[in-house]
């Protein structure tokens, strides 16, 4: 099958999700950056994806040079620092597909859908960047444990929304290279659904006690 090789920046990639994309990501053959604050905390998290796939496939940056260095941005920082890091990287976003994995947790009560004004933080980053840059939401509902464990078949769907129909087809094809079913959901204010879900699923986890719920879409043909 032909497939697309990627530059990818992960912002927050030192961190749990983002570091589960990225070493996906570099395992199916895209060249991945981990984009950081801190240049070295990129390096150390860089390294050690590197020695769990056994290669020198990841690179490490400071958050601005990996944007610049990318086709596609994904972002994987809390809520509290999203809109001020999209602030930031703001410039070095123009003309990308930054993929937004943000939900908006507000500590201590993360099993209470808590949504801010805007409804979708994702929305909200759509507003401030302009539309030069193609913003899509998804992967807010799969655990970065399922991430990166690599020997295990994900057992959850990807809700991947977008207003540009392209970024989200790509946001798609992100998924399945990660292991997981992109579903097309639409359109970017739709993201308000994976966005809420997330703390459903962490109040499942916490009442059933399990570790990773998820969610499938059912009815659909199957690929
Ligand atoms: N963890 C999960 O299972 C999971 C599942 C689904 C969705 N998510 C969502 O994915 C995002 C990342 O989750 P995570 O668990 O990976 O988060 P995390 O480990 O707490 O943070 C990820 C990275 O974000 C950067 N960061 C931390 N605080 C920041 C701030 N105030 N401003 C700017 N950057 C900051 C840090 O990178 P540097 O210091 O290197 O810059 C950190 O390593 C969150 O929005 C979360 O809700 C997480």
């Amino acid at each position: 099958m032909n497939s697309k090789i990627y530059s990818i920046c992960v912002v927050g990639g030192t961190g749990a999700e983002g570091g589960g994309l990225a070493l996906r990501w570099a395992k199916h053959g895209h060249r991945v950056t981990i984009g950081s604050r801190d240049v070295e905390k990129a390096k150390a998290a860089a390294a050690e994806l590197n020695a769990r796939l056994g290669s020198e496939l990841v690179l490490s940056a400071e958050s601005t040079e990996g944007v610049l260095s990318a086709d596609i941005v994904v972002l994987t920082v809390p809520f509290s620092g999203q809109l001020p890091t999209v602030e930031g990287l703001k410039q070095a976003l123009q003309g990308k597909i930054l993929i937004d994995v943000t939900v908006p947790l507000v500590p201590p009560k993360v099993s209470k859908v808590q949504l801010p004004e805007s409804d979708s933080c994702v929305v909200a980053v759509q507003r401030l960047l302009g539309e030069q840059v193609r913003v899509v939401s998804a992967f807010q509902n799969v655990s970065a444990h399922k991430l990166k464990n690599l020997d295990h078949e994900i057992d959850c769907d990807v809700l991947v929304a977008a207003d540009d129909k392209d970024a989200r087809l790509t946001g798609i094809e992100l998924a399945r290279h990660a292991g997981l079913r992109g579903i097309d959901v639409g359109v970017l204010a739709n993201s308000v659904v994976a966005e809420s879900l997330t703390s459903a699923l962490i109040w499942i986890n916490k009442f059933y006690k399990v570790p990773d719920s998820g969610i499938r879409i059912t009815g659909l043909p199957t690929e």
